[in-house]
């Protein structure tokens, strides 16, 4: 078992590189299902998701070449339905994006009840409500989900109940070989969805509207493959801003789409944090007292619930009332308890979290989840003293290089065995 020791209290200054998107890597790799060819796909972030997913589709029966560290060549010509481990899929949420793919491929799918962060009820009544609208029966039986079609699947109108990711991933990727016209309403607008939607039309899918609640999707016999470049991770971009401001540093942050940071760096600019934007990249400096404020998570292009835990620690260094509403997940509150083991003056009533601020002192916490393990980092590195974090596989599912990216910057952070106790960390 491996943890996290951060020497805190210094400024991050520098610049960090950003890697591949996670929440689009995942259904791009499952996406490589529908396609009888070979597809190259760049700029993959190296995280252990990653590595999951390649694993669960080599054990399918997909071709899989790794080009180099980024760059992975699939090939799903010999795809086996119905034969994901389950044991490594119910590891990941992004797993279940294999039903749409199945589905779309075979006109049947036959996949393990997904895993991933617990924030609660996660539900996936949506994708098989799309599944069922397609004309496939869709049913959780024993663990698993069994999805089939008698005569392939039929364009069809679907009005999701509620926004989702990734139902709205899972009956693209279901819908882009069904025959005839799908049309999409209440959906997710997330960048995922947009790289997603890119990569099945450079593979010759007819997709219009992502990126709109309505997605049109002419259903083609055939798909081919491509060479793809995945975006680059607006959360890694978002978390790394906040670093940057919760140390009084200034850090520029590359190969980013800044449209993607917008509501974060508008809420950043509330607290009196300094954000400049170039082409690719960002720039976010803190001279002066982070002000209080106010957050409530929305579906994009609102502020990300995959920002949450992260923009709490600011809440907790901030003097003055700040209050975090989680309106997208059930319970993403679980770290709360990580954070008064650091000090905080925090009370959680349902779906918001209150902030008093006034400081954290350092302290052994865990990551109970991949982005609150992200946010005990934030908080390790913003105060003096050191701060051990457990759990740190969680943070290794979605972090590309954390520690490196980190030290490279001024970050004494490091990753020992919880065994050992030596001060790895000369003082300052
Ligand atoms: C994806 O999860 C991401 N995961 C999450 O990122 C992200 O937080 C979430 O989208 C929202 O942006 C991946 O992409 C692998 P949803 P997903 O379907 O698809 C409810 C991270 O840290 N719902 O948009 O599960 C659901 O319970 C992870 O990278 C239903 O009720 O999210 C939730 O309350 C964490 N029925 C809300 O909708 C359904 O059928 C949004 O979920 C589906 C969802």
């Amino acid at each position: 078992m491996e943890k996290i020791v951060i020497h805190g209290g210094s400024p991050l200054v520098g610049t960090i590189g950003i890697s591949g998107m996670k929440n689009a890597a995942l259904p791009i790799i499952m996406g490589c299902v529908l396609v009888k060819d070979e597809c190259i796909i760049e700029n993959l972030p190296e995280i252990h998701d990653v590595t999951v997913s390649l694993q669960i589709l080599e054990a399918m029966g997909v071709k899989i070449r790794m080009i180099d560290r980024n760059t992975v060549a699939i090939d799903a010509t010999h795809a086996q339905c119905g034969s994901s481990p389950l044991g490594l899929v119910n590891t990941i949420r992004a797993s279940y994006y294999l039903m749409g793919a199945e589905l779309g491929r075979f006109g049947r799918s036959r996949v393990g009840y997904p895993g991933g962060c617990d924030f609660g009820v996660r539900p996936i009544d949506q994708h098989l409500k799309g599944f069922r609208a397609l004309g496939a029966t869709a049913d959780i039986v024993g663990g698993y989900v069994d999805a089939s079609t008698e005569d392939g699947l039929k364009g069809s109108h679907i009005f999701f109940d509620l926004v989702s990711v990734g139902a709205t991933i899972n009956v693209m990727l279901a819908a882009c070989m069904a025959e005839g016209f799908t049309e999409i309403e209440n959906a997710a607008k997330e960048p995922h969805v947009v790289d997603l939607a890119n990569f099945l039309n450079a593979c010759g899918a007819d997709i219009k509207g992502a990126g709109t609640d309505t997605i049109r999707i002419n259903g083609v016999p055939s798909l081919h493959g491509c060479t793809y470049a995945i975006i680059p991770d607006m959360i890694e971009a978002g978390t790394y801003m906040i670093a940057a401001a919760a140390t009084h540093g200034d850090l520029t942050i590359t190969d980013v789409i800044p449209k993607h940071l917008d509501c974060v760096s508008a809420k950043l600019r509330e607290m009196g944090v300094t954000v400049e934007e170039g082409d690719d990249w960002v720039r976010v400096s803190l001279d002066r007292e982070l002000k209080p404020t106010n957050v409530k998570t929305m579906p994009y292009p609102g502020y990300p619930t995959d920002m949450q835990p992260q923009i709490s620690i600011l809440m907790c260094l901030a003097k003055g009332t700040s209050t975090l509403r989680e309106s997208v997940f059930d319970n993403r509150f679980r770290y709360i308890d990580e954070l008064l083991r650091m000090g905080a003056n925090v009370k959680v009533d349902g779906k918001t979290a209150i902030f008093q601020g006034g400081g954290l002192t350092a302290a052994r916490v865990r990551a109970v989840d991949l982005r609150a393990g992200a946010a005990m980092v934030i908080a390790g590195l913003a105060v003096a003293g050191r701060t051990e974090i457990d759990n740190i596989h969680l943070i290794e599912r979605g972090y590309d290089h954390l520690i490196e990216k980190l030290q490279a910057v001024g970050a004494m952070i490091a990753k020992m065995d919880v065994k050992e106790s030596v001060t790895i960390l000369q003082a300052e």
